[in-house]
């Protein structure tokens, strides 16, 4: 198929990228570089830098059988700071798109959710049927985008499968250039915090809370390999069926503590990585995992790699970087 992969040069976009490439898709990116790499783009893919909203539409004009949506801001504190530039950024980006792909008849969509649309959750773990009440900017205009996509896929024929992803983590490898993986320029992620501790040798990484009502007292989060989550991507893209909304949760079923992290982290890198306990951080609800069950039974997805892989391979990619 002739797809287009907005915010290709991203993390999670990249890792995908690369793998609609290797399963013989023909890949056209677009992204605006604003928080992607353009040397993330995988070899083989074409990258057109632009915005969803000025630019998709010549490129669906083009010929285009399915869309792959991941250009987004992503970050929840940000998103209470800026919540104008989320709206329009992934509500708006979204609809612009949406009408593009309208005009041109392109009728399938694969959409990046998040576990932010559910909000601190009433019962763990949380299936796709738990109400979705967001605490964020963030996670409300990912909601918001959910509910035009039932629109238009009842009014329009839009096949769309939203994937509402957990805690992603770790890194592929992308031979011969290296490693995919996660680069943000403030990272806010666990894992990564972690071994960017361990790798500078200096320093100790907060971990926000002990006193959740959890068995260590710290949050508890449900992490997914990025590759696991790439396999659900070619999953959802032969799944989506015109003028159908599907919704999947994508995570493990399994909690870990941000302890256990910790300890899966200094497993990994054999030695013991400096922390120290840090205040809360706003907004984080105390336990959040992932039923999956749905994914398994109607796509037959389900996730190959555990913790270790993850901070093993987070770490290849953080050496790689580093040129450690
Ligand atoms: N944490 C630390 N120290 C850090 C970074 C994170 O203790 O340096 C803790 C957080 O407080 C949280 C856990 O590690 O308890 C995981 O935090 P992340 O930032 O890695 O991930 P989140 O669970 O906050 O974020 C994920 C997704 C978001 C999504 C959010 C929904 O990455 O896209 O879940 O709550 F919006």
């Amino acid at each position: 198929m002739r797809l287009l992969v907005t915010g290709g040069a991203g993390y999670i976009g990249s890792v995908v990228s690369a793998r609609l490439i290797a399963d013989g898709h023909e890949v056209v990116v677009l992204d605006d570089l604003s928080t992607g790499h353009a040397d993330a783009v995988p070899a083989g893919a074409r990258l057109v830098r632009g915005d969803v909203r000025s630019d998709a539409g010549r490129l669906l004009a083009d010929g285009v059988d399915a869309v792959l949506h991941f250009a987004a801001k992503s970050l929840v504190a940000e998103s209470v700071e800026r919540p104008g530039l989320y709206w329009s950024s992934n509500l708006g980006g979204t609809l612009a798109l949406l009408e593009a792909m309208r005009v041109s008849r392109v009728s399938r969509f694969v959409f990046s959710s998040t576990a932010a649309v559910y909000g601190e959750p009433g019962a763990v773990p949380i299936t796709e049927s738990a109400p979705t009440r967001p605490t964020s900017p963030y996670g409300a205009s990912k909601v918001a985008v959910d509910t035009a996509l039932a629109e238009h896929a009842r009014m329009h024929g839009i096949g769309a499968v939203i994937l509402r992803y957990f805690n992603v983590a770790g890194a592929q490898p992308h031979p011969p250039r290296g490693w995919l993986g996660e680069r943000h320029a403030t990272e806010t992620h666990l894992i990564p915090n972690i071994l960017a501790v361990a790798l500078r040798g200096s320093g100790q990484v907060g971990i926000f809370g002990d006193d959740y009502p959890t068995a260590d007292g710290t949050c508890i989060r449900d992490y997914i390999h990025v590759s696991d989550l790439a396999a659900a991507h070619v999953l959802a893209l032969a799944a989506c069926t015109a003028g159908e909304h599907k919704v999947y949760n994508l995570g493990s079923g399994s909690g870990f503590s941000n302890r256990e992290v910790l300890t899966a982290c200094q497993e990994v890198t054999g030695r013991p990585i400096a922390f120290r306990i840090a205040p809360r951080r706003p907004g984080d609800p105390a336990v959040l995992v992932a039923s999956s069950e749905r994914i398994a039974a109607e796509l037959g997805w389900r996730p190959q790699r555990g913790l270790r892989e993850m901070a093993a391979d987070a770490r290849a990619f953080a050496r790689a970087r580093a040129g450690a």
